[in-house]
């Protein structure tokens, strides 16, 4: 139940318009929207969160782009990434994790 409730959670923040997917690596380089151009966009790995939740937890309707831009903000509040990168559910967003997520590629 735990992760249903967290499906729901996210699932406003999630689903929003993704940049160029590498298919073979399940890495999707997520777009800027609105911020300066540093540091690269951040890339969220599918496999690291495939073999830990199921597509449900946080795609629970069809995959589509959202309205809800996905912004430090956003996260800050709980949601996106910030729904589980919050220092309890997986490590937080903070300045020695920047690099995690926003990797050049
Ligand atoms: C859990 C992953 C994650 C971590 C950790 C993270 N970011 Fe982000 N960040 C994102 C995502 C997702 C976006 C939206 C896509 C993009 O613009 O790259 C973003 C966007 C941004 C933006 C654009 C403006 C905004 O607020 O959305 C800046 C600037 C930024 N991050 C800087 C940082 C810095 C500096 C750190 C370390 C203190 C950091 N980020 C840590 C995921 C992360
Ligand atoms: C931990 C969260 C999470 C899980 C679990 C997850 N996804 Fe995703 N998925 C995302 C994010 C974030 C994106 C990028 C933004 C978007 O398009 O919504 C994404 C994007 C996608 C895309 C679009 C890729 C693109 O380039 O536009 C597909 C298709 C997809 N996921 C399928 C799946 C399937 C199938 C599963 C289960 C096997 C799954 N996802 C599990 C978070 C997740
Ligand atoms: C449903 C919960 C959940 C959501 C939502 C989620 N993550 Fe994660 N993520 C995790 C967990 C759990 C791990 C593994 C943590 C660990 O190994 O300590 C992880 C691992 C990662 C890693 C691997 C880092 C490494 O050390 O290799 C990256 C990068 C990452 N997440 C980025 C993101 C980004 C970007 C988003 C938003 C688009 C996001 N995550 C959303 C739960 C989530």
């Amino acid at each position: 139940m735990r992760r249903l409730g967290l499906g729901l959670l996210v699932a406003g923040t999630l689903a929003i318009a993704a940049g160029a997917e590498d298919a073979e690596e399940g890495l999707v380089t997520l777009k800027r929207q609105g911020g300066p151009a540093d540091p690269p966009p951040a890339v969220f790995p599918h496999w690291v969160h495939r073999i830990r939740y199921t597509c449900y937890a946080c795609h629970p309707g069809p995959i589509q782009p959202s309205a809800t831009p996905l912004t430090h903000e956003v996260m800050a509040g709980g949601q996106g990434c910030g729904a589980c990168h919050d220092g309890r559910t997986a490590w937080g967003i903070g300045f020695a994790t920047c690099t995690r997520c926003h990797v050049a590629r």
